[in-house]
């Protein structure tokens, strides 16, 4: 598709599209919760030649990956045409249920395999052994249930723990918060994938909506969804961010780009290992991210952001 950019998916032979479509939006986190809508805004996706999708077990129990499925059979799209990611959540990651869960979510999607499974966030309070459950991703491998492995929010002590599990194969990615108002990956996780060959796939990298310009601090709303007392939309932090969105305003403006625009171009800048998956409550917000890519700001420009960006404090004490 022309202005798309393509890529490898970490080490793996998964070609995917430098801009993914984040499939948390079909949940009653962020309100898609009719199946036609999903469905368009998928369509818009897979036009525009988005080709990896990034959905999980828990986006709306199920309903997520249900309407990712549907849609894809619906919308006659072929199975080696797109890449589909999805997560088991930290809380099934017993042997007998990381098996469970995946037959539930190969059911879901209605494929017979898996492009990339991620271990969502680490168990907390389970006390799972790590090498459990990275053994039976490893077997669901061999058994042709999924492809590749991910890992999600695991810090690098993590990631080595994890890696270290596994005997014939090795993570591709680690899908990690990383927009241009919170840059923390940047400091440990984001080099060592970069040294080990591992994508970011990054979440929230529109900052949930921060960055984009439309909400501003004297229009600021009372969320009703999943933003509803997240940090960054505190008033101190709020006009933090601010800061910075005037100046993503203003570079877009040389280059004919929103801010939410400019502010994935800047992540995807930031560093070649990380594939931004924002997602987008309608077709013009999908073919606005689309058109995040196909081009770059200068140099000065990036430079500019990334100090600005450097200048703001967010904190997560807001209570
Ligand atoms: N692994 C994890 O733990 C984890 C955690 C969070 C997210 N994720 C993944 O990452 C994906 C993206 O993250 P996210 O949903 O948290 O946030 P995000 O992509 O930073 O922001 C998405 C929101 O921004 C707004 N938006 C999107 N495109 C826009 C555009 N072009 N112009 C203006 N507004 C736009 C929409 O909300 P409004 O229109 O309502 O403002 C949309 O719901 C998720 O769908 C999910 O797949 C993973």
């Amino acid at each position: 598709m022309a202005g798309m950019e393509y890529r490898r998916l970490g080490k793996s032979d998964l070609k995917i599209s430098a801009i993914g479509l984040g499939a948390w939006q079909f949940s009653e986190a962020w309100g898609v919760v009719e199946y036609e809508k999903a469905k368009q805004i998928i369509a818009k996706a897979y036009e525009l030649g988005i080709n990896f999708f990034d959905t999980a077990m828990v986006y709306g129990r199920g309903l997520s990956e249900e309407f990712l499925g549907r849609a894809i059979r619906e919308l006659g799209i072929k199975r080696d045409e797109i890449v589909i990611a999805t997560k088991i959540p930290g809380d099934f990651l017993n042997r007998d249920d990381v098996f469970k869960a995946t037959e539930r979510s190969l059911r879901r999607l209605q494929v017979d395999v898996i492009d990339l499974m991620q271990v969502h966030w680490p168990p907390a309070w389970h006390n799972y052994p790590t090498c459990e459950y990275m053994r039976a991703l490893e077997k669901l491998v061999h058994l042709g249930k999924i492809r590749y492995i991910g890992l999600s929010n695991f810090a690098v002590e993590l990631m080595e723990s994890a890696r270290q599990c596994l005997s014939t194969i090795d993570i591709v990615s680690n899908q990690v918060r990383y927009n241009v108002v919170e840059r923390d990956a940047e400091k440990e996780i984001i080099p060592y994938a970069e040294k080990h060959g591992i994508d970011i796939i990054a979440w929230s990298p529109l900052a949930k909506g921060a960055v984009t310009g439309k909400y501003t601090p004297e229009n600021l709303p009372e969320f009703k969804d999943v933003r509803a007392g997240d940090p960054l939309f505190h008033p101190d932090n709020f006009r933090e961010v601010w800061r910075l969105v005037k100046v993503l305003k203003k570079v877009g403006e040389k280059y004919g780009k929103t801010p939410a625009q400019v502010a994935l171009n800047w992540i995807i800048m930031a560093s070649s290992t990380v594939i931004p998956i924002p997602g987008a409550k309608s077709p013009e917000q999908v073919e606005s991210n689309a058109g995040a890519v196909g081009w770059r700001m200068s140099f000065e420009d990036w430079l500019l952001i990334d100090q600005v960006s450097r200048s703001i404090r967010i904190t997560r004490v807001t209570w």
